[in-house]
């Protein structure tokens, strides 16, 4: 699928519309460290200057995704869209955040002395695990069903509620960069930290497509604000 990036400069367009419209794009914007899920009504251009990135290598990289036709599409039907949420990041979550509180707490143990060491990730990522898990309960005990239910339907209230608790993800991911040091491992690191932060870059990777999918491309289809006008 290529996007028409004819229609109007990359630049000025939202950079979650951008990673909507362009699968694949979002793997560009986390290099970049753009941040496409929780600020994606932000202009590329100025996500950009906000962070110091430069934006034409940003768009260089966009444009050459868009002309190889090498981006995999994101599902259109609303049913599939969310059979693959459900799928890919809720299960997932589910799965694998229980094994990396394990390997923090152990990590934090054994190197409770070493300067680097993430102290606090353990009871971080407990904690995220209980505020996942009570958000995601509540996307597929009530708002999913109800979008399968009434395809044409608005739900803008439930719906600002996801948005809130996405930005609270958003900034637990923030802390889990801070304590991790960037995922930074430090030299002669063990095979436990290393599992730890490429568990936890991946975990952040997933949340990220996640929220992403949900506030750029599904969320919008049942949001007043963004509703198409009815032809007569
Ligand atoms: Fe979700
Ligand atoms: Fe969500």
């Amino acid at each position: 699928m290529s996007m028409q990036i004819t229609q109007s400069p990359l630049k000025s367009r939202p950079i979650g519309e951008i990673a909507a419209d362009l699968p694949g794009a979002t793997a560009i914007f986390r290099k970049f460290k753009l941040d496409f899920c929780c600020s994606g009504d932000v202009a590329l251009a100025d996500a950009a200057k906000s962070r110091g990135v430069n934006l034409e290598a940003v768009e260089h990289e966009l444009e050459e995704l868009s002309a190889s036709g090498q981006s995999v599409a994101i599902p259109h039907e609303t049913p599939v869209l969310i059979d693959h949420i459900l799928e890919r990041y809720h299960e997932t979550h589910r799965r694998e955040l229980p094994e990396l509180v394990e390997l923090a707490r152990k990590v934090e143990k054994v190197h409770a002395e070493h300067p680097q060491a993430p102290h606090g990730l353990g009871d971080l990522l407990q904690q995220i695990i209980g505020e996942l898990e009570v958000h995601m309960k509540k996307e597929e005990l009530i708002l999913f069903p109800a979008m399968r239910r009434q395809p044409t339907g608005v739900f803008d209230a439930p719906i600002s509620q996801m948005r809130h608790d996405h930005d609270d993800h958003g900034a637990h991911l923030q802390k889990l960069e801070t304590i991790t040091n960037g995922l930074e491992l430090p030299d002669g690191a063990c095979r436990s930290w290393q599992a730890l932060y490429a568990g936890t870059g991946k975990f952040i990777d997933d949340l990220m497509e996640h929220v992403h999918l949900e506030n750029n491309v599904l969320f919008p289809r049942f949001e007043t604000k963004f509703a198409q006008p009815v032809e007569s």
